[in-house]
């Protein structure tokens, strides 16, 4: 196969195995920075009698040996032919990485998903390394449009019906791996871009999805961060980058807690699942009625907490009436009815698919955290959606202090003081501070306190 072969050559190599062929290719868009295309291709059973399906005996061929156009099907192909990857350049680097990852999801995990979280299923896949160092990537998935005709992106706001099929699907996404993740091999994750490209001696070839699922997170996002600390007329630059425990700012002691750790003690590694990554309504297809969502572009899928995808829904892609009762919004806005709402019925659906429990407050205490890191990403990046309602409710999460004690006190057990380890008394950590049984529950419970003095005892 050439380098950077044509959509028409890559399914003719695909399908000509399965005896189809391909009819007609219609170009749906280009990939970002041109790394490839997104094709809908027609294909009919191949009656030539050359052909493996004129040959087999369960090939779909008529008894006339001739295909009708009504034995046409049509599939989408996602086609990634990138150039060399630069070691330093981030962006390019996570592109190339991510649809690796989205060919992982679709060959090995999609298929084990329930037809209640519906997902587009592969016909045929591909992945050719060459010999100057890039890899063609290609699949061939179901065309989703003929089951769930209406897409997401047509507008910018979803009704109350696709939100709450969205969220549905959600639940059951996370709590499906929820109950699952500990299968998952934590040394076949994909490293932050930058860390994965320098990291040699392992075989990219045996790589599964994202560490840490998703694309915004601090790990991932420096230099936009750096610029944020840099920007001192920014209403944020303060409260999201100033020192707020040591020399750690509330960015970095929330990223501590909600990042996903490929060795050792997280506090929030029991809540761990499978998050989308991506998750907004440019995303996904609904049926007519609106009752039922798919989701696609699985480029981000990795390790995360839920509340991470939820708070990208919420921010972009939930009309404001559903998460708040009036306007103009107060300049500090606490958990109104309408966020809480939603919020539940995910959660009372995750840890049923699940089959776990999640204690409330821990489940509200990681949304809130959630809820930072988006904003951080968002004021270092460029805001959109929600945001007045995202700003209002950090600055109304910023200023509780129990909020903030639970998220030093999980930074701190996740390690982020690890060069100190030595002036670490963990008794004094733990001890004192959190004799509330509200604190202790937000920390993720008495167990996990346990937990967390033991590991600390060994540093
Ligand atoms: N399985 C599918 N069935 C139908 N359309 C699809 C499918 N997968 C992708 N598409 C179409 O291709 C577009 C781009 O796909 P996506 O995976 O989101 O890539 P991108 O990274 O460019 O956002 C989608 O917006 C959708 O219209
Ligand atoms: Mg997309």
């Amino acid at each position: 196969m050439p380098l950077a072969p044509s959509p028409s050559e890559v399914v003719s190599a695909l399908l000509a195995p399965k005896g189809l062929r391909l009819q007609s290719v219609e170009l749906l868009q280009s990939l970002w920075a041109g790394y490839g295309q997104i094709c809908r291709i027609t294909v009919i059973p191949d009656a030539s009698p050359s052909s493996s399906a004129s040959t087999s005996k369960t090939g779909s061929t008529s008894n006339s040996g001739l295909s009708t156009p009504q034995d046409s099907q049509t599939y989408i192909l996602k086609l990634i032919t990138p150039p060399l990857t630069k070691a330093d350049d981030e962006g390019h680097t996570r592109k190339i990485l991510s649809y690796q990852v989205e060919q992982y999801f679709y060959t090995h995990l999609a298929p084990q998903l329930p037809p209640s979280i519906p997902v587009a299923k592969y016909l045929a896949s591909m992945n050719e390394a060459h010999p100057n160092g890039t890899v063609t990537t290609a699949m061939v998935l179901n065309d989703l449009k003929q089951d769930y005709p209406v897409a997401g992106e047509k507008r910018d706001v979803l009704n109350r019906t696709q939100v709450h099929a969205a969220l549905d699907w959600l639940s059951g996404f996370h709590g499906f791996w929820w109950a699952r993740i500990k299968e998952l091999d934590r040394r076949s994750l994909v490293r932050p871009p930058l860390e994965e490209v320098t990291h040699d001696g392992e075989d990219a070839r045996n790589k599964t999805v994202w560490l840490n699922g998703g694309y915004t997170y601090l790990a991932t996002r420096r230099s936009e961060y750096a610029n944020l600390t840099k920007d001192y007329d920014a209403e944020w630059n303060e409260p999201l980058t100033d020192w707020e425990a040591d020399e750690f700012s509330i960015s970095d002691l929330v990223a501590a807690v909600l990042s996903p750790k490929q060795t050792g003690w997280s506090p929030t590694q029991d809540y761990m699942t499978l998050i989308h990554g991506d998750v907004k309504s440019e995303n996904f297809f609904t049926t007519k009625s609106g009752e039922e969502v798919v989701f696609y572009d699985f480029q981000y899928t990795g390790l995360g907490l839920g509340v991470c995808d939820l708070a990208k829904l919420f921010t972009c892609s939930v009309p404001l009436n559903m998460l708040v009762d009036k306007t103009p919004l107060p300049r500090e806005l606490a958990m109104q009815d309408g966020e809480k709402k939603l919020l539940e019925r995910y959660w009372t659906r995750l840890q049923k698919e699940a089959g776990k429990d999640y204690d409330w407050h821990i489940f509200v205490g990681h949304w809130e955290s959630a809820l930072v890191d988006w904003l951080r990403f968002q004021a270092s990046w460029g805001f959109w959606g929600n945001t007045e309602w995202l700003e209002a409710r950090v600055r109304s999460i910023l200023k509780d202090e129990k909020w903030k004690d639970a998220v030093v006190g999980n930074a701190k057990m996740a390690g982020l003081w690890s060069e100190k380890k030595d002036e670490v008394d963990p008794m004094i950590l733990l001890g004192g501070t959190y004799e509330d049984p509200d604190d202790l529950r937000r920390l993720g419970g008495p167990l996990n306190i346990m937990e967390a003095n033991s590991q600390l005892r060994d540093l």
